[in-house]
């Protein structure tokens, strides 16, 4: 029998699930979607020895979003991840300690309700108008030369853009390339397996990134506008304003949690629409049928964060389809299982923008569910739209669409396009 007696863990295929999970969660290959399959079916609920539990069906998945048993617990977490007695003082620890989304309700709610307001639908829709002057204005210089990169000089370009706006603050002197370094180093050490190297390179990440967002406070302070640090800094938790620290924190979390989930996502519809040309050209022919349709299924097809990263601690044992969680154990959803979970979608390998009812788990769920989800699908329905509308007969410059996978997140590592 193996480590906790569940009947996965003494079955034949403990090995073998162990060795793919291992894999999904450190170097997944380039396709992953065969060994999400393959977990799904030998191990749709399994305990690592480390106590850390994956769930890959689309039922469990859901469940266990909305359980409030599950808690946030950053302590445990980062002890979990970079050993028992790691330094909890170091900046990116110190940093995620400030995010408000390692709290939990009540205190969470509150928290939340500042940074919500500013990515209700009804909000992003005052937005629109904007994002799709910027969609346009990128493709506009892309035009004169016939071909354009759409990930980094179009996605990046959108999606960092409009977080500066809604933030309040100016985008980058020249250009995004350093501050997106940042971010990347930063972004990295959420990986469930990480390296001294990848967690040094984050802590000077995020320095050059406290040291750039404080300047900008600064300047807040003296002109304040209709923005979300302007608020951040107005607000009070329990009469006292928030610390400095944990307003550029959250200014951190919103940029990382925002800018490349959402370029990934408009870099994958492209991919998964200029792949199955019949489907594009639905998009082409009818996008007010055909837009939304397509970036729903894309997210359940190819979703840009495949793992539910950071995982939920059992504050109490708790129950999943016949299996105990213990108290003390974490949970890791594997969304990118559940999104092709055949007992959940019928044909879940087919792309197929005419499905209904599609409903991704790609934003999670529960209390946490992803704020900016409004957002994230504004911004790649206002890119495809754009695309459709001006470029009809555009195609990948020799078919190619290179990925760029870590354990969390897929995208489209470039991606030239011929725009006529
Ligand atoms: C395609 C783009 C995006 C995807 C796939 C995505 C996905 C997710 C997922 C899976 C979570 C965790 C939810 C959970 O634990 O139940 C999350 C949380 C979060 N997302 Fe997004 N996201 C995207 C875009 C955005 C954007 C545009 C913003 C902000 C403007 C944003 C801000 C956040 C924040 C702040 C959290 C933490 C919420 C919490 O745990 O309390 N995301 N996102």
């Amino acid at each position: 029998m193996g480590l906790n007696g569940t009947v996965e863990e003494a079955s034949l295929h403990y090995e073998e699930a162990e060795q793919l999970i291992g894999q999904l969660l450190s170097y997944p290959p380039e396709d992953p979607y065969p060994l999400f399959h393959r977990v799904r079916e030998i191990a749709p609920i399994h305990r690592r020895p480390s106590g850390v539990w994956t769930l890959a069906r689309y039922d469990d998945i859901t469940l266990a979003l909305r359980d409030p048993r599950f808690i946030r617990d950053w302590v445990d977490m980062s002890r979990r991840q970079l050993g028992p007695d790691v330094d909890l003082a170091r900046p990116m620890l110190e940093s995620r300690r400030w995010q408000f989304q390692q709290s939990n309700p009540p205190e969470y709610m509150r928290k939340r309700s500042v940074f919500a307001k500013f990515l209700t639908p009804a909000a992003v829709d005052e937005l629109r108008p904007e994002v799709e002057r910027n969609a346009d204005a990128l493709l506009d210089a892309a035009q004169q030369r016939g071909e354009i990169e759409l990930v980094a000089e179009f996605s990046y370009g959108m999606t960092l853009a409009l977080i500066c706006k809604i933030l309040g603050f100016p985008p980058p002197e020249g250009g995004a390339a350093q501050w997106l370094d940042w971010f990347r180093a930063f972004g990295d050490s959420f990986q469930p397996v990480v390296t001294e190297q990848i967690l040094k390179d984050a802590d000077t990440g995020l320095l050059k990134l406290n040291a750039m967002m404080g300047d900008r406070l600064e300047q807040m302070r003296r002109r304040p506008g209709d923005n979300l640090i302007t608020k951040l800094m107005q607000a009070e938790y329990d009469g006292a304003p928030l610390p400095d620290d944990e307003i550029i924190a959250n200014a951190i979390l919103m940029f990382s949690a925002s800018v490349g989930t959402s370029a990934d996502l408009i870099s994958n519809v492209i991919v998964c629409l200029m792949q199955h040309r019949d489907q594009w050209d639905l998009v082409v022919q009818d996008p007010d049928k055909y837009v939304k349709a397509a970036v729903e299924e894309t997210l359940r097809y190819d979703t840009s964060v495949t793992v539910n990263v950071p995982s939920r601690l059992a504050a109490e044992d708790v129950e999943i389809a016949g299996v105990t969680i213990p108290a003390g154990d974490v949970v890791v959803p594997l969304f990118a299982a559940g999104n092709r979970d055949p007992e959940r979608f019928d044909d879940p390998d087919t792309f197929d923008i005419t499905r209904e009812d599609i409903r991704p788990l790609s934003f999670g769920g529960g209390p946490h569910v992803c704020p900016g989800q409004h957002l994230a699908r504004a911004e790649a329905e206002i890119a495809l739209r754009a695309l459709a509308a001006r470029f009809p007969d555009m195609r990948l410059v020799n078919d190619e669409a290179p990925r760029r996978t870590t354990s969390q997140q897929r995208g489209a590592a470039h991606l030239n396009v011929r725009l006529a």
